[in-house]
């Protein structure tokens, strides 16, 4: 089943589904949140999120005055078109002028963004590079959009990925682009029993060889 899919469950939380599977719902959404705060405590003003998925990310970002841009890249529409229509909640966001949201492919949008106007990347497009929710989103972990996600960001600027699993490869990836990395351990509460999701960050954008 491709597409995206909402479901209002019994005790009033929002669950969403992309391409069939499981990708997150609205009770615990710190890891989302924190996906944000992160780049907003190194500073940054202009940010990419890849994935507008419940909004949270976004929103965090927005909740913070000194952010001047907070450009969305969203593959599935009808998430947009839920918020506005009052579906499920995020219409605030699109009331925002610094909400800036993108239908399409986050490996299609990047290319679309000057060289070096970034602050932050910030991609939460799956359930992590081992858990993809489309095939042809292996190639966002891939050296090649790595370093295209690089090249947008100024100097200091970091790019950070959300997964529920730590991956040496990935790391090994950012290392490649990215002066300092770090695997960043997010303890969380589902339903009662503690698991970690992990952000994946690379910082200051080595120059192409
Ligand atoms: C886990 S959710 C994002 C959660 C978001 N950080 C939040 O705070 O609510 C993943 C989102 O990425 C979107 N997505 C998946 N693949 C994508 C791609 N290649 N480009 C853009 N969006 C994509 C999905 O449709 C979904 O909305």
């Amino acid at each position: 089943m491709t597409g995206a899919s909402i479901r209002h469950r019994d005790d009033g939380s929002v669950e969403l589904r992309v391409n069939g599977l499981f990708v997150m719902d609205d009770v615990e959404t710190s890891s989302e949140r924190v996906l944000a705060r992160s780049v907003l405590d190194a500073g940054a003003y202009d940010v990419l999120v890849g994935g507008l998925g419940l909004g949270f990310t976004a929103r965090e970002l927005l909740a913070d005055p000194s952010v001047e841009q907070v450009i969305v890249a969203e593959i599935h529409p009808e998430i947009a078109d839920w918020m506005r229509d009052g579906i499920i909640a995020g219409a605030d966001l699109f009331i925002d002028p610094r909400f800036d949201l993108r239908i399409g492919d986050v490996q299609e949008i990047v290319p679309t963004i000057p060289a070096a106007c970034l602050d932050a990347i910030l991609l939460d497009v799956d359930n992590g590079p081992d858990s993809l929710v489309y095939a042809d989103n292996a190639r966002v972990y891939h050296s090649e959009f790595i370093q295209l996600c690089a090249s947008r960001l100024r100097a200091a600027g970091h790019l950070s990925l959300w997964s529920q699993a730590d991956s040496a490869p990935v790391r090994a990836v950012l290392a490649e682009h990215f002066a300092v990395v770090t695997a960043e351990s997010l303890p969380v509460n589902l339903q009662g029993r503690t698991e970690n999701y992990w952000i994946l960050r690379g910082q200051g954008p080595k120059a192409p060889r």
